[in-house]
């Protein structure tokens, strides 16, 4: 899908993805912090209406957010308000493929962004060259196994990275966690795919 199929998708169909964060990134993003992540910057790529950004900064995260989609943007500053927090987002119209930030930072989100498997592998790698030493990148997609025994998510296989996928894109990264994760949705079961990942530390 390019950016207008998903201008037309956030159109038709506001709230999509819900308000909530997917609770796998932010038990990620919590673990990373109880282990001596410090609260910093943070870039949501693909942020789609900002689920995930909001709540970064509802959490004192500066967050960057980015998507191609200028209607999903729109939205996502029409929900925000730094009112009663202490971090801040800025929100950018950018592609994934070619944006970069101007700064390294500590954290990187990318939820649900499915890409021909070369370019979703080529934009985790790249991304990990947007850590500070010791900054997390979290990855968290649909499986390729959730067409047979998941529930909803893209069907087209071409574009649902498998955790080797996921690991070519790591490959200069440590790896915290590179798994399957079940996710209630309704009465069945999605099945995710998750990269939990660090930048190594000079030593
Ligand atoms: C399934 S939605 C997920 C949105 C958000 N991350 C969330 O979890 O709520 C996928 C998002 O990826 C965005 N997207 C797809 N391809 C993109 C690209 N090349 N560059 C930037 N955003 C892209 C779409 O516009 C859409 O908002």
């Amino acid at each position: 899908m390019d950016a207008s199929d998903w201008n037309a998708r956030y159109l038709a169909q506001p709230d999509v993805w819900g308000t909530t964060p997917a609770a796998r990134i932010v038990a990620e993003v919590t673990n990373a912090e109880d282990h001596g992540l410090t609260v910093g910057t943070a870039i949501d790529l693909a942020c789609g209406d900002g689920r995930h950004a909001r709540w970064l900064a509802a959490h004192g995260w500066d967050v960057t957010a980015v998507d191609f989609s200028e209607v999903a943007i729109e939205q996502a500053r029409d929900k925000d308000s730094d009112e009663g927090r202490s971090g801040h987002v800025d929100w950018v119209v950018g592609d994934a493929t070619t944006w970069s930030p101007a700064e390294q930072v500590d954290l990187v989100v990318i939820g649900f962004l499915h890409l021909e498997l070369d370019a979703l592998t080529r934009v985790i790698s790249e991304a990990g060259r947007w850590l500070r030493p010791g900054g997390h990148l979290v990855y968290l997609g649909h499986a390729p196994e959730n067409l047979a025994r998941g529930v909803g998510g893209p069907q087209d296989p071409t574009v649902l990275p498998t955790v080797a996928d996921l690991a070519r894109g790591a490959a200069d990264l440590e790896v915290v966690s590179l798994r399957h994760d079940l996710r209630p949705a309704g009465q069945a079961t999605a099945v995710d795919v998750l990269l939990h990942a660090r930048n190594w530390e000079r030593r």
